[in-house]
């Protein structure tokens, strides 16, 4: 868990869910220098490709590449080696996948990571925040409730070796009781009081999400798609 004390802007990740290099530049444009650390994820990379990750790079900002990985273990091997290469910080793939393909893609990450590099922290996706309990049970076939699942995800990707999870704040609390408070806990589903949950489900303010002891929380369209986003990121991190 970390402190209030600790700048936020560290804790922060923008989510870059745009198309072109061109709306990157004018969102960070508009956030007037203040970002730290962006979420990269399919939307972006599938559009931009590695370009962006190197132009975000030279602008001194952290990365997370959010590609959720989830094949065969030789395949996320593969794709893992191929990511690390681009000296991102954070990396994740989906728990659903297994502890072979969990372990693998670790295996991966550490092969292609460039010699005298950190390797890029490799986290796992346990239920997407979007997920419902309904939608679990009913259309997933996943019996039980979201934090059992949850709970059984994050335990497999310690057991594989990674260094955290993707879940939803309210889970954070039974994963660090479990998993120890060292394996982190990166947190989407983040809406300032007041802002529309759109296709998000288990929810919670940014301050809410830090108490509760996320590491790391994810925010994308709440400040991207705000009519000031300068002012929503300055009241979820401060001035
Ligand atoms: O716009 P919003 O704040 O809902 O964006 C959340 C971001 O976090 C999206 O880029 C989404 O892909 C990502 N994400 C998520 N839930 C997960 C994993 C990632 O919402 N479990």
């Amino acid at each position: 868990m970390i402190g209030q004390s600790i700048d936020l802007r560290e804790r922060t990740i923008l989510a870059l869910d745009f198309q072109t290099i061109g709306e990157v530049e004018q969102c960070l444009s508009q956030l007037e220098g203040q970002i730290r650390y962006v979420k990269v994820g399919m939307e972006l990379f599938y559009a931009a490709g590695p370009e962006v990750i190197y132009s975000l790079k030279e602008q001194g900002l952290r990365i997370f590449l959010d590609m959720k990985t989830h094949d065969i273990p030789n395949t996320a091997k593969g794709a893992m080696k191929s990511l690390a290469r681009l000296g991102v910080d954070m990396i994740n793939v989906h728990a659903a996948g297994g502890k072979a393909m969990m372990a693998a893609a670790r295996e991966g990450l550490e092969e292609g990571t460039p010699a005298g590099s950190p390797r890029p922290l490799l986290i796992g996706v346990t239920m997407l925040t979007s997920t419902s309990q309904t939608v679990m049970n009913r259309e997933l076939g996943i019996p039980g409730t979201v934090e059992e699942a949850v709970l059984q995800y994050a335990v497999l990707t310690k057991e594989a070796g990674l260094d955290g999870v993707v879940a939803s704040p309210l889970e954070v609390p039974m994963i660090k009781k479990v998993a120890g408070g060292s394996f982190l806990t990166v947190t989407p589903g983040i809406r300032p009081k007041g802002a529309e949950a759109g296709d998000q489900s288990r929810i919670t303010t940014p301050k809410e999400a830090f108490d509760l002891g996320s590491d790391y929380i994810v925010i994308g369209r709440a400040v991207t798609a705000a009519r000031d986003p300068l002012a929503v990121w300055q009241a979820v991190v401060g001035k």
